[in-house]
């Protein structure tokens, strides 16, 4: 596999970074994963542009979307990855200084790491549906920025293997926040129900498209949390993400949604997704 480390391509197995890097230090840096369908970069502009937020939000300055962009297509091209489905991984973190909590001044180079894998959904589980459950939402107050800081995210994760689930979904403050690395809807007499795009969770670009394929097929779409107290009540459940596509949800907990089965809502979002990817 030839991965991207600093300005070079080269062998994963030769890739070295500093144990002084804040990123293994700290999980001070930010990331991206983005889809690719037959080497074609899904909504990777909009990929670049959230990267961009992160990085802004941590104070550190943002590579041309161009040059993040023939990284990603270098990597499908250099890994035989441009006939079917993959993800391409970007990593920013902060660079290699002493360990001291604030930046370090004046400023050093990023470490810049990427790598490309094939990818596809679980076939089983995109047509089945899957299990998640509910976990206490541990994470900080800018949950917006895509930080590699993601311990509560992995904790919760594991958490949902080892309940037999496939996903953690977070509650907060009463209310169904995001998954642990995947948005949340779920759907209540037709209307499609979603977390606002606010501090709590990130505005995945999954989200986005969902927001817009509903907008084209007229299912109508409120931007309101699902509460907690709620959930038994909803017809349908999905999570949304880039490594999820648009998944069924059909038990959370040990309540069944709907009749066990994916609904007619979450159904047409995942034809008119996979219709939309496949262009
Ligand atoms: N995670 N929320 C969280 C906490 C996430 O980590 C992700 C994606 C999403 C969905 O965002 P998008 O649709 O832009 O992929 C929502 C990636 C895939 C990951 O951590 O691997």
């Amino acid at each position: 596999m030839v991965v991207f480390l600093n300005g070079q391509f080269l062998p994963r197995e030769e890739a070295r970074i500093s144990p002084d890097d804040r990123g293994f230090l700290f999980g001070d840096g930010v990331y991206e994963v983005v889809r690719s369908f037959s080497g074609i970069l899904f909504r990777a502009a909009a990929h670049w542009e959230r990267l961009n937020k992160s990085l802004a939000a941590i104070g550190m300055e943002s590579p041309p979307h161009r040059q993040v962009q023939d990284i990603a297509e270098a990597l499908l091209e250099k890994n035989g990855l441009r006939g079917g489905e993959a993800t391409v991984y970007v990593q920013v973190s902060r660079g290699v200084a002493p360990r001291r909590h604030s930046y370090p001044r004046p400023a050093v180079p990023p470490t810049v790491y990427a790598f490309a894998a094939p990818f596809a959904i679980p076939r089983e589980e995109w047509k089945a549906g899957i299990r998640v459950i509910k976990v206490p939402d541990l994470r900080w107050g800018r949950c917006d920025i895509k930080a590699t800081s993601l311990l509560p995210n992995v904790m919760a994760s594991e958490q949902a293997r080892g309940a037999g689930a496939h996903e953690a979904i977070f509650v907060r403050d009463g209310v169904v926040t995001e998954g642990s690395h995947s948005n949340f809807a779920g759907v209540r007499d037709g209307t499609l129900l979603t977390h606002p795009a606010d501090e709590h969770i990130l505005n995945g670009i999954t989200r986005l498209v969902v927001l817009e394929l509903s907008n084209r097929l007229s299912i109508p779409v409120r931007e309101t949390a699902v509460s907690e107290s709620d959930l038994p009540e909803l017809d349908e459940a999905m999570l949304l993400g880039t490594t999820n596509d648009v998944m069924p949800v059909v038990r959370i907990n040990d309540w069944t949604i709907g009749r066990g089965q994916p609904g007619p809502v979450t159904r047409r979002l995942q034809q008119a997704f996979r219709e939309l990817v496949m262009q």
